[in-house]
């Protein structure tokens, strides 16, 4: 099949690969011509073909969107005609990880809002829903049995498209409705997103079930980040100099599984095979938490709870970050929670003693 890709970045690549690998021809495109895109091309071998957005459209079968938000109806605005053109949207309405990432489309489904874009082109969602960093090892010649990838549309034929070229990686395309509804289940606020895990078709198809069934019952199961009312947003951050070296210092505090050895606020720490922490605070009470962003080349570690949890807190999103600044190393531990309006007091509190004490613990283990 010719499949073009809109914007090669992060999604546009790890997909492309797939793709080639399944033996498909690909063209990339991104706003600063084909030139720019010669290396990644021949990265991908003689399937691999990079052209602007208007020839990549023209000559594809499907079209399929990697662009952040923001970008998407600018770089879908220079194709004249999108009648009947299968346009699968990988975007979501999010600029970074973690609860303030999160851009406000309102009451609006994300999808919905990308179709309004290309008039006329059959538009179908996937590949939204789980971050790439999980979902394109879990494909590909590492298929296995848990490859499942959701899909939303509304037109049948469109979606058994995007369901074969799904099957030609590898996955297993699980439905999850049309666009309105679909689209809104699995987007950034619907209660299948943020899969940080690959499920099996099985599983996949029991979270869509007890999904519609919640909503067709009127329990509006939002994520974490759409409430707002009566909560309060306590953030904090506080940095640390270190006399040490800036590699060795990120190494240390990278090591997610670690972090019980210096927090004096983390009793211990039990890693999931998924890669969740269940995180057992000295002070008795435990949260299983997550990575959001490892970010190896800023040196930084972003990390969420959860969602669904019994815990006052609607979020959470802490991160790490090292520096290397003249000569010596600066840490800033930041965290970001969303709680009670009535808890904001305790909750400042409660987390500036938390950074006080890792901080302390990375100076103890650097001091020497
Ligand atoms: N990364 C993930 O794990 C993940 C997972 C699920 C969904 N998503 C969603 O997928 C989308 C892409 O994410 P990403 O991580 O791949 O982003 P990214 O790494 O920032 O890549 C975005 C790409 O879009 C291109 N672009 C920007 N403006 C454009 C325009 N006007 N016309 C054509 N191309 C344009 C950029 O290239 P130029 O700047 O050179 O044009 C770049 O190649 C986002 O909406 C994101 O929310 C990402």
């Amino acid at each position: 099949m010719n499949i073009a890709i809109i914007g090669s970045g992060r999604m546009g690549q790890a997909l492309s690969a797939l793709f080639v690998e399944a033996g498909h021809e690909v063209t990339l495109s991104n706003s600063r011509g084909p030139e720019s895109l010669d290396e990644m091309v021949a990265a991908l071998g003689p399937n691999g073909h990079a052209a602007e957005v208007t020839d990549a459209v023209a000559w594809a079968d499907v079209v399929f969107l990697a662009t952040p938000w923001g970008k998407t109806a600018e770089a879908v605005s220079v194709v004249d005609d999108w009648s009947g053109v299968v346009v699968v949207d990988g975007t979501n309405n999010r600029s970074a990880p973690g609860p303030d990432g999160l851009i406000d489309i309102g009451d609006n489904v994300s999808s919905v809002l990308v179709a309004s874009y290309v008039p006329g082109a059959r538009v179908v969602k996937a590949f939204n829903s789980t971050p790439l960093f999980i979902l394109a090892p879990a494909l590909g010649a590492n298929a296995g049995a848990n490859n499942a990838v959701y899909i939303a549309g509304d037109d049948p034929t469109a979606k058994s498209l995007v369901a074969d070229i799904i099957a030609s990686i590898g996955g297993e395309a699980v439905d999850t409705g049309d666009l309105a509804t679909g689209g809104w289940l699995q987007g950034m606020t619907g209660p299948l997103a943020g899969v940080m895990e690959m499920l099996t078709p099985a599983d996949a198809r029991s979270r869509v079930e007890a999904a519609r069934a919640a909503l067709d019952a009127g329990v509006t199961t939002h994520s974490n980040e759409t409430r707002s009312n009566n909560m309060a947003k306590v953030a904090l951050s506080k940095s640390i100099e270190l006399n040490a070296d800036a590699e060795e210092v990120w190494e240390f505090v990278s090591d997610f599984a670690g972090h019980a050895s210096w927090q004096p606020h983390i009793q211990s720490i039990e890693m999931q095979s998924n890669g969740e922490r269940k995180v057992n605070f000295t002070r008795g009470d435990s949260v299983f938490d997550r990575i959001a962003e490892l970010d190896v080349a800023g040196k930084r570690l972003a990390y969420e709870l959860v969602p669904g949890q019994a815990t006052p807190l609607a979020s959470l999103l802490a991160a790490f970050t090292v520096r290397a600044v003249d000569g010596h190393t600066e840490v800033e531990y930041a965290i970001t929670v969303e709680v009670p309006d009535p808890m904001q007091d305790m909750a400042r509190v409660g987390i500036g003693a938390d950074i006080d004490g890792a901080l302390a613990g990375l100076q103890e283990r650097f001091s020497a």
